[in-house]
């Protein structure tokens, strides 16, 4: 007896968007809050301004106006988006923003909901996005990125805040059964090495009544070791791509465009050199926007595309990395 026919199914992707708020914090306004200067963050990060939120300018919008500038670029009807993932470690709502961009939208046909995995959101979300596209279960799909990670800086910490910014990007991606562009991806995790990098719960003992105790809610800043930080990313970055390009049978002659979680400069410089990938082929945009978090690989990404360097065909390595510690690949063909 002839079991199932099994169809091969690709993931396309159809359009990019993003947004960041318009409130510009630039070094030289940094160094009038704690003790630092344009040179030192500059040379240090390649960081010279980064936006911040503010009043209206949290997540659900600003990752609802970069979906709704990657479904113009897709040029999809709204009602036929089955899918919208929302990788944010700063929800505007804890129990879940994506909702409440799927109401803006009007995509009264999908399911949405968020993924967590701080500067690797993005990635990851985007490889569970493919996975439902490729196992057939959903057609089209929103993977959005985006972070106000300004309101758990803690802005007198000179060694964290200079490096951190708010924003948005999204990607619009489909399955198709003539072609798959999604080539390959990895993903890891170590949380033996978790206390590097953490946004941590703050809990208060508090009562109910007498004898009924509770823990109030809240967040404590961001707590940061750099140096490990650093070490970790220039170490494990080179090694998943290096393993990706060698399960994927490319080589990193092949590619055309790095783009990189937006870090720091030297960290992108340091991975470049590791795998021996031209400077030119290495986007970035830190420079205007520092760490956005989750959005860091859309928003370039829609930059570059806006700015015709990514073109039709090209070959991306991409690569998230951050707390958790997470870290991830991904090797796709745009378009
Ligand atoms: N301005 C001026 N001096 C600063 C400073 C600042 N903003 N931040 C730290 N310093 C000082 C330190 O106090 C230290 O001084 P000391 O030697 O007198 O004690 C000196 O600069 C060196 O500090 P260090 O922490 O060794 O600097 P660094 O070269 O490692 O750079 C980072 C610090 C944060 C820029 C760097 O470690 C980094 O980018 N790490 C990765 C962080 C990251 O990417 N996090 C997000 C991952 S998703």
């Amino acid at each position: 007896m002839e079991g199932i026919k099994l169809n091969q199914i690709g993931v396309s992707f159809k359009g990019s968007g993003s947004y960041v708020p318009d409130q510009i914090l630039t070094n030289q306004k940094i160094s009038q809050k704690v003790d630092t200067s344009d040179e030192w963050i500059k040379s240090r990060t390649g960081i010279a301004e980064r936006r911040i939120s503010s009043s209206g300018d949290n997540v659900t919008e600003m990752g609802y106006k970069a979906a709704k500038t990657a479904i113009s670029m897709a040029n999809w009807d709204i009602e036929t988006i089955d899918l919208i993932i929302l990788a944010t470690s700063t929800p505007h709502d804890l129990f879940g923003s994506a909702p409440s961009i799927q109401a803006k939208l009007g995509a009264n046909n999908a399911v949405a909901f968020d993924l967590t995995a701080a500067c690797s959101g993005f990635l990851f979300a985007l490889i569970t996005a493919s996975q439902f596209l490729k196992g057939g279960s959903f057609k089209r799909a929103l993977v959005i990125g985006a972070d106000q990670l300004s309101s758990f800086v803690d802005w007198n910490d000179r060694r964290s805040c200079i490096l951190f910014g708010d924003g948005a990007g999204a990607l619009a991606i489909e399955a198709i059964s003539e072609f798959d562009n999604f080539i390959g991806f990895d993903m890891q995790t170590d949380g033996e090495r978790g206390s590097f990098l953490n946004l941590p719960s703050k809990n208060k003992m508090d009562s109910i009544i007498d004898n009924v105790n509770f823990l109030s809610g809240g967040f404590s800043p961001i707590q940061m070791n750099g140096q490990e930080v650093y070490k970790f990313a220039v170490r494990e970055v080179p090694l998943i791509l290096d393993k990706l390009f060698r399960k994927t049978n490319i080589s990193s002659d092949e590619i055309d465009w790095l783009v990189l979680h937006q870090a720091n400069q030297r960290i992108l410089d340091s991975v470049g050199e590791r795998l021996k990938i031209s400077r030119k082929k290495i986007l970035s945009n830190l420079e205007n926007y520092g760490n956005t978090s989750a959005a860091t690989i859309p928003l370039m990404m829609d930059e570059a595309i806006r700015n015709n360097k990514i073109k039709q065909n090209d070959i991306i390595a991409t690569s998230g990395f951050g707390a958790g510690l997470s870290w991830g690949a991904a090797l796709i063909k745009w378009g």
